[in-house]
């Protein structure tokens, strides 16, 4: 039986930008499915067309058992969704658009107001409930829309990146508020650029690439996948970088990366401690300073990075670029 959301063979294309290019998915009813992938790899259009706004060229999609592109208005009913820009009305006040959201639903006024005064405790938005939405801030803006995507709390929702945007202190509220909804039996697709999120948060990671699902797993079964331990060093001198790299090279197996405003070298490694001493030895006999050395085990940034040849987290700054121009990739096969 396919689960809650299940998505085969999804393509679609805008001109000749193939978006999406066989997007398969499965997410089990009750879990968190954490979509990962750099800027432009088709997060946004996977959760646009399950949630009915776009219709693929061809594929299959059922979500809460309703077959999307039959039936797009019994999924409608059924799904919640925060979209990757916030969607509020400027002119009403944070309560007003929560109140309007639970009358579309055709809740009864009384219960509307009282759903929508629950969620603005909840979000924090309390004191600024009866403000113009168009005075919030960004952070409170997006709290709104996701607080209006769960006015009806339905069976299946989706959230296309719903913390980009929220100080740290607020994105660790939306998760435990995502976790309220989750252990609550909703079923959850979100998209987000933050590992740290989708470690926390998701059962199962799929990392989209050129508008396919190029891995998919378990935190832990990624990371597997990605091999054993790195090496990390920090040299002292900026000069040096080149010259530490070139050891890392040679001593370690794999693809050694270098963060030059950091300058952070890592690479991946067999042989654990035996090995960092002799890369500890060959730097200093080459005379290159380090701030900091060790061994690590590899993290859900390794992982992306091998796999699409992106780092994670520093996609955000080349939101306005062409996305499949800036695209480098390293060579490396993905594994599926
Ligand atoms: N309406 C559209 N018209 C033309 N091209 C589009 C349209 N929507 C998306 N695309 C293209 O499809 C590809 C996938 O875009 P999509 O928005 O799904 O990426 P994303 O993974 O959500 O990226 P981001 O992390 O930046 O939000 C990109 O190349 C994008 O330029
Ligand atoms: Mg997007």
């Amino acid at each position: 039986m396919p689960g809650a959301i299940y998505a085969e063979g999804l393509v679609k294309t805008f001109g000749d930008v193939r978006a999406l290019d066989g997007v398969d998915l499965d997410v089990p009813e009750g879990t968190v499915l954490g979509l990962l992938g750099p800027n432009g790899a088709g997060k946004t259009t996977t959760v646009r067309c399950l949630t009915t706004l776009l219709r693929p060229d061809s594929g299959k999609a059922v979500v809460a058992g309703v077959d999307v592109l039959r039936h797009p208005d019994a999924v409608r009913r059924s799904i919640g969704l925060s979209g990757q820009f916030a969607a509020v009305d400027e002119y009403l006040t944070g309560r007003e658009n929560l109140q309007m959201v639970g009358q579309l639903y055709q809740m009864r006024a009384k219960a509307a107001k009282a759903r929508a005064a629950e969620l603005l405790e909840q979000f924090h938005l309390a004191d600024a409930a009866d403000r113009p939405a168009k005075t919030y801030s960004g952070g409170m803006r997006r709290r709104l829309d996701l607080a209006a995507a769960l006015v009806v709390s339905p069976p299946v929702m989706f959230m296309d990146e719903p913390t980009t945007g929220l100080d740290p202190r607020n994105r660790q509220q939306l998760w435990e508020v995502i976790k309220q909804l989750v252990s609550g039996g909703t079923t959850l697709l979100l998209t987000t650029q933050y590992l740290e999120e989708a470690d926390h948060l998701a059962h199962d990671i799929a990392v989209v690439d050129h508008g396919r699902v190029i891995a998919q797993g378990t935190s832990d079964q990624l990371k597997a996948r990605t091999g054993g331990e790195r090496v990390e060093v920090v040299v002292q001198d900026r000069e040096r970088i080149a010259t530490a790299a070139e050891v890392l090279r040679n001593l370690g197996k794999g693809e050694t990366t270098v963060e030059e405003h950091t300058r952070r070298l890592t690479v991946p490694v067999s042989g654990g401690a035996k090995l960092l001493a002799e890369i500890i030895r060959e730097l200093d006999t080459r005379g290159i300073g380090i701030d900091d050395i060790g061994l690590r085990r590899p993290t859900l940034d390794d992982v992306f990075l091998s796999l699409t040849g992106h780092a994670a987290e520093s996609a955000d700054q080349d939101r306005s670029e062409a996305p499949h121009q800036q695209k480098e990739r390293n060579g490396k096969e993905a594994v599926k």
